[in-house]
């Protein structure tokens, strides 16, 4: 008999199939996300759970219900869902979905810098709001992104993209932060090790990459956002969760930092009363960091893959350092 997996959204056909060699599967197919309870109750005799970070959190409770569960295989690299102790406890292996993502998640880094720096949001509602009447003046000028400082906190395999994107097509000089150091990008890239404040004072563009964890929660506070530069932008593409974003509105609005450009938030999705929204100099786009479909296909396609090997008790190629 083959075991019994849950889909806690949908994926590829592609994948489907891949997946109906190991297991028999239940998935997930409304247009709206699975809430907690209905994840608990499909899951309460499955050994199997492809989910995401974003779904609910795999903790104590959540585990009780579900006394067959081995292994619990995220499509994404984020594993902030997973209640590592608990996981442990139990012995449920948890994997994520690295490397895959990366090109994807640092194109979406440049973009996001571009659009900051030269104001193309801003200008593109200009023109459409038919402002545009003339040869546009110095206040509507941009800044550059070539040449200037990058500052990447989190220097995992996107932040290694991001800064090869950085040096090799923008002339860039880039600083990062990070746990260990990473010699090997240091050597090839050019890229320099420094410590936050340094890294924060001295960037034109300072970019959290980090991923969620006891130690980086509210890595960005209001402390932090004094240190950077007035004329310098501030990117979040890795949990809303590490800023303090009190701290941002009000670093926001006392002008300490130019401007900002957010993929992620504390809350998901955005409340429409959030502050953020109100400012000119906030670009707000909706979590999309993987979000092409190859990226997607070829995320969820590792996830199975993850997946089928925790079933078939080889060890998954993914699994997440905390748990081995
Ligand atoms: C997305 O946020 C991911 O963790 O892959
Ligand atoms: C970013 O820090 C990553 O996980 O690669």
């Amino acid at each position: 008999m083959l075991p019994k997996v849950f889909i806690a959204k949908p994926i590829p056909q592609t994948v489907r199939d891949y997946l109906g060699k190991f297991c028999e599967f239940a998935m997930w197919d409304k247009e709206r996300p699975i809430n907690r309870q209905e994840l608990i109750e499909q899951i309460s005799d499955r050994e199997g759970l492809l989910t995401t970070s974003l779904i609910t959190r795999i903790d104590e409770d959540l585990l009780l219900k579900a006394p067959n569960l081995r292994i619990v295989s995220n499509i994404s690299v984020g594993y902030d869902n997973f209640d590592l102790e608990a996981m442990r406890k139990r012995q449920v292996l948890g994997t994520n979905t690295p490397d895959v993502l990366s090109d994807t998640v640092a194109d979406l880094a440049i973009g996001l810098m571009l659009c900051s720096a030269r104001r193309i949001v801003e200008l593109n509602g200009f023109v459409k709001e038919g402002k545009w009447n003339a040869q546009i003046s110095e206040e509507l000028f941009g800044l550059d992104l070539h040449h200037q400082t990058l500052g990447i906190i989190g220097m995992g395999s996107i932040g290694l993209e991001l800064a090869r994107r950085a040096r090799n097509g923008f002339k860039m000089d880039v600083l990062y932060h990070n746990r260990n150091r990473k010699i090997v990008a240091e050597e090839e890239l050019g890229v320099r090790y420094c410590d936050l404040p340094t890294l924060l004072a001295k960037s034109d563009f300072v970019i959290l990459l980090t991923p969620l964890t006891k130690d980086t929660k509210h890595l960005m506070g209001y402390k932090e956002f004094n240190l950077m530069k007035h004329s310098a932008f501030f990117l979040n593409i890795s949990r809303g969760e590490t800023v303090d974003e009190q701290a941002l509105i009000l670093a926001l609005r006392e002008e300490k930092i130019q401007g900002a450009a957010l993929d992620v938030f504390s809350q998901e999705p955005i409340n429409k009363n959030n502050p953020l929204l109100q400012f000119q100099n906030v670009i707000t786009v909706p979590h999309i960091g993987s979000a092409t479909l190859a990226c997607r296909t070829e995320m969820a396609m590792l996830a199975a893959k993850n997946l089928a090997a925790g079933l078939m008790d080889i060890q998954p190629p993914n699994l997440v350092k905390e748990l081995y």
